[in-house]
């Protein structure tokens, strides 16, 4: 068992009216979210879901600056220019003014009372006990709406390399790996930034574990299209890898990416 006393721990059993979590580094940087933005943006089913009325999209854990939830409330507004963004913070020193149409409110995973189509939690899980994450994810899943979606994921400092899990009201639906295409040497270099749910099961006997080495084995596979770069040779490998796995049909984009039923990961 991997030890885990520097990082922190949420007491979830309380039934307490103050948010629920714990302060950790506020680090965070422009532009740092920009892949899972853009996946949103283009996710059809997303899409289709936050087409009409006033959608709600609350950012648990922004950090010590507005901008990751300033610039996904413009990525959530070309989907639906009424979509209203709130940024959650559990300290209350980085808790700031409105901006940008978007207001910032002491809040945790209790989502201070909203009741939102779309929550985000990127970078925050990553500093508690992994044996805290389900309670995290069934808080949030338990408070947004009945058609609401939750996105939790972890990057690294300037986001070139992010994956992220999808949740609905019933559970975790997938899993998504994305990174600059000219970042990574083979796909499963994007390892050491899984959501922390699956960062100790990549090793054998595990099934994230044996995706990524299937990942590894299509790109080798794929090695012949390298010259026309490393996004086609994705495309190529992915092709390969749809054979086993029930991975995404979507087609040559700027991130080299790939979304994976949960079942198939965990
Ligand atoms: C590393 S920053 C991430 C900032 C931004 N989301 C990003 O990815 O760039 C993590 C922030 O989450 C906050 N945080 C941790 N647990 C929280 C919780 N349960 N609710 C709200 N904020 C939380 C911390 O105080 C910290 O400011």
């Amino acid at each position: 068992m991997a030890y885990h006393g520097h990082n922190k721990r949420a007491d979830f059993t309380k039934n307490t009216t103050k948010p629920i979590g714990v302060i950790t580094r506020g680090t965070t940087g422009f532009n740092r979210l920009r892949r899972c933005d853009r996946w949103v943006f283009h996710n059809p089913e997303l899409q289709a879901a936050f087409r009409l009325g006033k959608p709600l999209a609350i950012d648990v854990g922004y950090g010590e600056s507005y901008t990751t939830t300033c610039e996904w409330a413009r990525f959530l507004r070309k989907m639906n220019p009424r979509f209203e963004v709130v940024g959650l913070e559990i300290d209350p020193e980085r808790v700031l003014p409105p901006r940008d149409g978007v207001r910032f409110e002491l809040g945790g995973f209790e989502l201070a009372g909203y009741t939102p189509q779309l929550v985000r939690a990127f970078n925050v899980l990553r500093q508690y006990d992994v044996d805290q994450v389900w309670d995290a994810w069934d808080l949030v899943r338990s408070k947004i709406a009945d058609d609401g979606y939750f996105v939790e994921g972890t990057c690294d400092e300037i986001g070139r390399r992010a994956t992220w899990v999808l949740l609905d009201k019933n559970g975790p639906r997938s899993l998504t790996l994305a990174w600059n295409p000219w970042e990574l040497d083979k796909p499963s270099d994007i390892a050491e930034r899984l959501p922390k749910i699956l960062i100790h099961n990549n090793i054998p006997g595990h099934k994230i574990y044996d995706f990524l080495q299937a990942a590894d084995d299509c790109w080798a596979r794929a090695s012949g299209f390298e010259a026309f770069g490393p996004r086609v040779r994705w495309q190529e490998a992915k092709q390969m890898l749809r054979h086993e796995f029930a991975i995404d049909r979507g087609g040559l984009v700027r991130d080299n990416r790939v979304t994976i039923a949960w079942d198939e990961v965990y």
